[in-house]
């Protein structure tokens, strides 16, 4: 996902310095170059050699070093980022860069970049809500410089509140969305993802095996792409994907209130959730009980939301999934023209690598001027990024 990128950490004195190990491993893992810059205080809180050893590349630490002034040096770490990101950033950091200082190695070398710089701050509450403090975090952002805000919680110096550094996770995905081109900023998109359940009784349901991971790629990229976005998920083991809104739902009714909602306000729709197509003809009110050899359970056929969105697109653009056992293409050919999408993703889910549960998977692209895209085994954020790709296309084809 960062192959090629070459991303400057910096890391300032305080306790949340350690927090900073935990984003270089994400960094490092997502196939970033990461090197590293500590500030003389950061130095006091963890040992250059933990970063250095999981950075693979040397610390720097002093602004006249000429040994590293003359391999690297800060002019030349500046331009060859692709990104800086500072975490934890003390109060200290920012009134710097807030005012021209230059006096270490951080500061002169992120003064020396045109690359994005992404701040994420960490400090006493009270510092942080400093009216001096406030004001130079709002002149950095008017000079286009990222935040990552401080949550509220317990701190470091006894305190509750505002301050404390945003997790790790949430600073990756901020710093891979300013590494991603917004080419979906116009869009507002509609997901749905997972499984429904559809209940007997109090304790049994009827379900299947979608892991909810498909849709939620899709939702990750698509934010990371700029997108506003809307995921209604089914239960899933699965996070919810940060800065979507994210709307939890149980079953294929409260799915299809869920999406009809919130359809007049979108520009694309994709329906990734594996939708129940029956449910029981009636909830029991309490537990059945076991009776004889055999039982009969009576089922009722549930609304099919995308059919139902075809009917009335609105000028929204629908995407379709079709999961199949068999005839994989006459199958997805035919839910592509009965639903009236204008992309179907088609998967055979007994391929090994596709499906549910798995990273990967192996789809089909069915566009309505019958072409098909058969891109071979990707993982499911290649695929993601695909079908995103392919709606930008459609949107493009749209407004023009
Ligand atoms: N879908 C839906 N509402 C339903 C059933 C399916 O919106 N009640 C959507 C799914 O989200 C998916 C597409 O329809 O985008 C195809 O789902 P799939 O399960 O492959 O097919 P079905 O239409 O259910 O047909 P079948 O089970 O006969 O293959």
């Amino acid at each position: 996902m960062l192959h090629g990128k070459t991303i400057v950490l910096g890391v300032t004195g305080g306790i949340a310095a350690y927090k900073g190990v935990e984003l270089l491993r994400l960094l490092t893992k997502a196939g970033a170059d990461v090197h590293v810059i500590m500030t003389r205080s950061a130095q006091e809180f963890v040992t250059p050699l933990t970063f250095q050893t999981l950075s693979h590349n040397p610390v720097h630490t002093e602004l006249f070093n000429l040994i590293a002034e003359q391999e690297i040096g800060h002019i030349s770490l500046a331009d060859r980022a692709d990104l800086f990101v500072i975490a934890p950033a003390t109060a200290n950091v920012i009134g710097k860069l807030a005012n021209g200082i230059a006096d270490d190695m951080l500061t002169t070398t992120v003064m020396a970049t045109r690359a994005p710089v992404l701040l994420a701050p960490a400090m006493n509450v009270n510092m942080y809500r400093n009216p001096m403090y406030q004001e130079n975090e709002e002149r950095l952002r008017r000079y286009g410089y990222l935040f990552v805000n401080a949550v509220k919680g317990e701190l470091a110096c006894g305190w509750e509140g505002e301050g404390k550094l945003q997790s790790p996770e949430i600073i990756f995905e901020e710093a891979v969305t300013a590494l991603t081109p917004s080419d979906l900023v116009a869009e507002r998109l509609l997901i749905t993802a997972g499984p429904t359940r559809e209940e007997i009784d109090p304790v049994r349901y009827i379900s299947n095996y979608s892991s909810g991971k498909m849709g939620y790629a899709i939702a990750r990229a698509a934010r990371r792409r700029g997108a506003q976005v809307t995921l209604v998920s089914g239960p899933t083991a699965l996070p919810a994907p940060w800065g979507v809104t994210f709307v939890p739902v149980e079953s294929a009714g409260e799915m299809y209130d869920a999406v009809m909602a919130r359809v007049g306000e979108s520009s694309v729709v994709i329906k990734a959730a594996a939708v129940a197509d029956y449910r029981p003809v009636a909830r029991a009110g309490e537990k059945l009980k076991k009776q004889g050899e055999r039982i009969t359970l009576e089922l009722v056929k549930n609304r099919d939301i995308l059919t139902e969105l075809g009917r009335n697109k609105n000028g929204a653009l629908l995407v379709g999934f079709a999961a199949e056992t068999t005839e994989l293409l006459a199958n997805a050919r035919k839910k592509l023209m009965e639903k009236n999408v204008d992309l179907l993703v088609a998967n055979d889910v007994t391929e090994a690598g596709a499906g549910f549960s798995v990273e990967t998977n192996i789809v089909r692209l069915l566009h309505r001027n019958g072409r098909v895209e058969e891109p071979g085994i990707l993982s499911k954020e290649a695929v993601a990024n695909l079908i995103l790709d392919r709606v930008a296309e459609l949107r493009k084809d749209k407004e023009s």
